[in-house]
């Protein structure tokens, strides 16, 4: 079954609320759009923004202009569509995302990535600041996302809306498309950006994590930790998208680096997004190169 089915939203079956309202917000958003056609989907995450100002001929569309979505309220995400070109290519923004610990329920924060999917995108990349778990990684460099672990304890396909959109049960196998994860890796190398991959946990969050847990999610295999990206990966892949998730290194976990259990890091809000300005221009080099060679 294709997502929706690729029908129109007179044709949707009258009782899927979401999908109509789904079709609504696209219908709204493919006005606004005009004549472009955006195939890649681009979610900044905190702290990482900055690049949607870098799109050429922008369209910008507040997110809570879009008919039944959710306003950003967290720091540091301005919380608007941006559509345009980069390294030539059609692309839609979100400058800034919707969390699950500001309030949002798990379909809010997969709403704009269906939409995206309603709209024709088929390459989502979704980025974001993590913690790493994975000592040997650095402040400052990017994880390429190679699996997840979703810890949120939600899952936005869980009630018979969504699982009436597409198939309800799909593979999770691979959700991390790996040509494109070969790819970003790739380009990292090429741009002299530190680059390493390693399997991603998403919470619920907002508190930091205890150096307890973060014992606990390195134990089963979790190498990067954050509060965001499970959800809509999941929602993608529900919507047949390829997927490409990438960190940046913000901090090292909770209690990671102490010394016969004492001291070790303990994150904050302010240094995520520090570090996040810090490495702009790292990340938008990045972006920028694998889009170019998404491109070839
Ligand atoms: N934990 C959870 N979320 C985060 C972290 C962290 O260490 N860093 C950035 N987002």
């Amino acid at each position: 079954m294709d997502f929706i089915g690729g029908i129109s939203a007179g044709k949707l079956d009258a009782d899927n609320w979401l999908a109509a309202q789904l079709a609504e917000a696209a219908e709204f958003l493919r006005e606004r759009l005009g004549m472009l056609r955006p195939q890649i989907g681009l979610v900044l995450g905190s702290g990482l923004n900055a690049l949607g100002e870098e799109i050429e001929t922008p369209v910008r569309i507040p997110f809570i202009d879009v008919p039944h979505m959710s306003a950003s309220t967290a720091d540091g995400h301005v919380g608007c569509f941006v559509a345009g070109t980069l390294e030539g290519e059609q692309i839609l923004a979100m400058q800034g995302r919707l969390h699950g610990y500001e309030g949002n329920s798990a379909v809010d924060v997969a709403f704009p990535i269906w939409l995206m999917a309603l709209l024709g995108v088929r390459t989502l990349i979704t980025t974001n600041a993590a913690g790493a778990i994975n000592d040997t990684f650095h402040v400052g460099d990017f994880c390429v996302m190679s699996d997840q672990i979703n810890f949120t304890g939600r899952n936005p396909i869980a009630n018979a809306q969504a699982a009436g959109m597409a198939e309800r049960f799909f593979s999770m196998t691979d959700c991390f498309d790996p040509s494109l994860r070969a790819l970003a890796m790739r380009a990292g190398r090429e741009e002299g950006i530190g680059i390493c991959e390693g399997v991603y946990l998403g919470l619920l969050g907002p508190s930091f994590e205890t150096p307890a847990e973060i014992r606990a999610f390195r134990a089963i295999g979790a190498d990067t930790v954050a509060m965001s990206v499970c959800e809509e990966v999941i929602a993608a892949r529900h919507g047949g998208m390829r997927v490409l998730g990438i960190s940046l290194i913000s901090n090292m976990a909770a209690g990671v680096g102490a010394m016969d259990g004492e001291g070790g890091a303990s994150p904050t809000g302010g240094e995520v997004l520090d570090v996040g300005k810090a490495n702009e221009r790292s990340f938008s080099a990045l972006v920028r190169a694998i889009l170019r060679t998404m491109a070839q």
